[in-house]
């Protein structure tokens, strides 16, 4: 696996990439990115087997913009979905060609949290030229050591 020695083996069907990349897809091609001119989008897989995809939406106050993987969340989470078993993201300058995107610090954290006993493959643009595909990371690794709902288990306790 040329090119990006963190990708891992895939563990979806290309049905369910190839579903996952379709959502992501149309998900950017509607970011709301007049600043940055970065158009990301990203699809989650919930458990039950549903797809949410979301754009990442900026704000004159660029602060208050968000990530695609908080949109495509946040669509999951309205809809009753609260397990994500993979997410994939995709994105580049607006009106361009995809380039690798991984997800920010701030999305990992997102992620992490509705990620299926604790890991989720993400799936970014990796390798490059003929050997450039959509392949797996585990959040584990984007995110060692995380902070998540277990880790206030003690605090639950009380
Ligand atoms: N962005 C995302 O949507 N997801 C990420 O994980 C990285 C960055 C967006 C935020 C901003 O609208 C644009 O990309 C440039 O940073």
């Amino acid at each position: 696996m040329s090119g990006c020695p963190m990708a891992n083996e895939q563990t979806l069907s290309d049905e369910q990439i190839k579903a996952l990349l379709a959502a992501a897809r149309t998900a950017r091609s509607r970011a709301y990115a007049p600043y940055s001119h970065f158009a990301v989008g990203a699809a989650v897989l919930c458990a039950d087997g549903r797809i949410f995809s979301g754009a990442n939406v900026e704000n004159a106050a660029y602060p208050q913009g968000w990530c695609a993987e908080c949109s495509a969340l946040a669509a999951m989470i309205s809809a009753g979905g609260r397990t994500v078993t993979a997410a994939l993201i995709v994105g580049g300058p607006e009106g361009a060609e995809e380039i690798p995107c991984t997800p920010c610090g701030g999305c990992r954290q997102k992620l992490f949290e509705f990620a299926a006993g604790g890991d989720m493959d993400v799936y970014v643009l990796s390798g490059e030229g003929k050997d450039a595909a959509h392949r797996p990371l585990r959040l584990r690794d984007l995110l060692p050591r995380a902070f998540g709902p277990s880790s206030l288990q003690c605090r639950e306790k009380m």
